[in-house]
């Protein structure tokens, strides 16, 4: 009962946005495309339709949502204050892959903020979002379009397999550009702080604000992360996931020891890796048990494959799951955020 509708042309396709639009402005929820994942949306002014996005993800109630906006203007609506970070950070970065946190008005419901008295405020590129959300004419709070816990969907048929039946309208816009979730800034002290690392780099903000710095907890500090939703286990597959990290030259021979060492404790082992790991690898894995995330090095095709082949090992017999490493700087930083995440931090060191 999840209708799909395929949005190829925003602007011949106003009828099929303004129902969109429709049943978001009648407190029902729609999952979108953005250039980052798949959100699920809801009026983000309306606790009651918000309280149905925490139901369809089985999502902690404590955990706070962010507000998608189409324009300079309904940032107004939603945020106390615009700081001079925050304008900085605008005018470089919005509409794009950037989520910044200030200060809230009153009129964003306490539900879906967890209790802060900041808000999370997005404005997508992506020419879908951005019709829908005009079309709605409210801000519009999304999580990203999966049940809690699991890879966020980059493309509309994994947004089915978790939502089908929970949600009754689904925009397939085809699959997401970077394919990891956006950048999140706290914008209310004095420096800005990185609390989720991505497109939007660290490199990039230092050069836009002469400075930042990352919440300790994403550097592996024993501490409670900013961003509530950061603390949670997240993106993990079904089978565990070990990490190999360090010098690419020496990856294919410590993965194929990896593979043999599992392979010979009876375990099938599923592998995601670069295009020359999983080349080298072909005469040990079967090829559904392979997946490609890429050239060794290209962290723009990593970024976007790397939820959509853990979600694909869901799909195999694999029982223990092998992944390569890459670089953190730059979009590297948000890569590895994610399968530090999904791999719980098991990791091997290879030099
Ligand atoms: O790219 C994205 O940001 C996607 C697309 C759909 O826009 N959305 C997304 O939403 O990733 P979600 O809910 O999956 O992740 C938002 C994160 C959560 O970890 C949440 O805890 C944090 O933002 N967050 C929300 N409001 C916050 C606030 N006021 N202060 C600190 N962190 C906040
Ligand atoms: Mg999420």
């Amino acid at each position: 009962q999840t209708e799909i509708i395929t949005i190829t042309d925003v602007k011949a396709q106003r009828e099929e946005l303004a129902r969109a639009g429709k049943v978001l402005r009648g407190g029902g929820l729609v999952a979108f495309p953005t250039e980052t994942v798949y959100g699920l949306g809801a009026n983000g002014l309306d606790a009651a339709a918000c309280a149905r996005i925490y139901e369809a993800k089985g999502r902690p109630s404590d955990n706070p949502l962010i507000l998608h906006v189409s324009d300079r203007a309904m940032v107004e609506m939603i945020a106390a204050e615009v700081t001079p970070m925050a304008e900085k950070l605008l005018a470089a970065f919005m509409p794009g892959p950037i989520t910044l946190i200030l200060r809230r008005k009153a009129i964003v419901p306490d539900r879906i903020t967890g209790g802060l008295d900041t808000v999370g405020i997005r404005m997508p590129e992506h020419p879908v979002a951005r019709a829908m959300i005009r079309a709605a004419g409210v801000p519009i709070a999304a999580p990203s379009a999966n049940i809690s816990g699991r890879p966020s969907p980059t493309t509309a048929a994994s947004v089915l397999r978790d939502m089908d039946g929970r949600i009754p309208l689904i925009l397939d816009g085809g699959p997401c550009h970077f394919g990891v979730e956006s950048t999140i800034v706290d914008c209310t002290g004095p420096v800005a702080v990185i609390l989720r690392p991505g497109a939007i780099t660290r490199e990039m903000l230092t050069e836009v604000l002469g400075g930042c710095k990352l919440d300790p907890a994403l550097v592996g500090a024993d501490t409670v992360p900013r961003a509530p939703g950061m603390k949670y286990k997240h993106y993990a597959p079904k089978a565990p996931l070990t990490l190999l990290e360090g010098d690419a030259a020496k990856m294919a021979a410590a993965f194929r020891r990896q593979v043999r060492r599992l392979q010979g404790e009876g375990h099938t082992v599923g592998v995601l890796a670069s295009h020359e790991v999983c080349e080298s690898l072909q005469d040990l894995v079967p090829e559904e048990l392979l997946k490609d995330y890429g050239p060794q090095g290209d962290l723009l095709a990593i970024a976007a494959h790397i939820y959509e082949e853990l979600i694909a090992f869901n799909d195999t017999q694999a029982d223990v799951l092998l992944g390569e490493g890459t670089t953190e700087k730059g979009l590297g930083l948000a890569i590895m955020n994610r399968l530090h995440k999904a791999s719980a931090f098991h990791s091997l060191k290879i030099s």
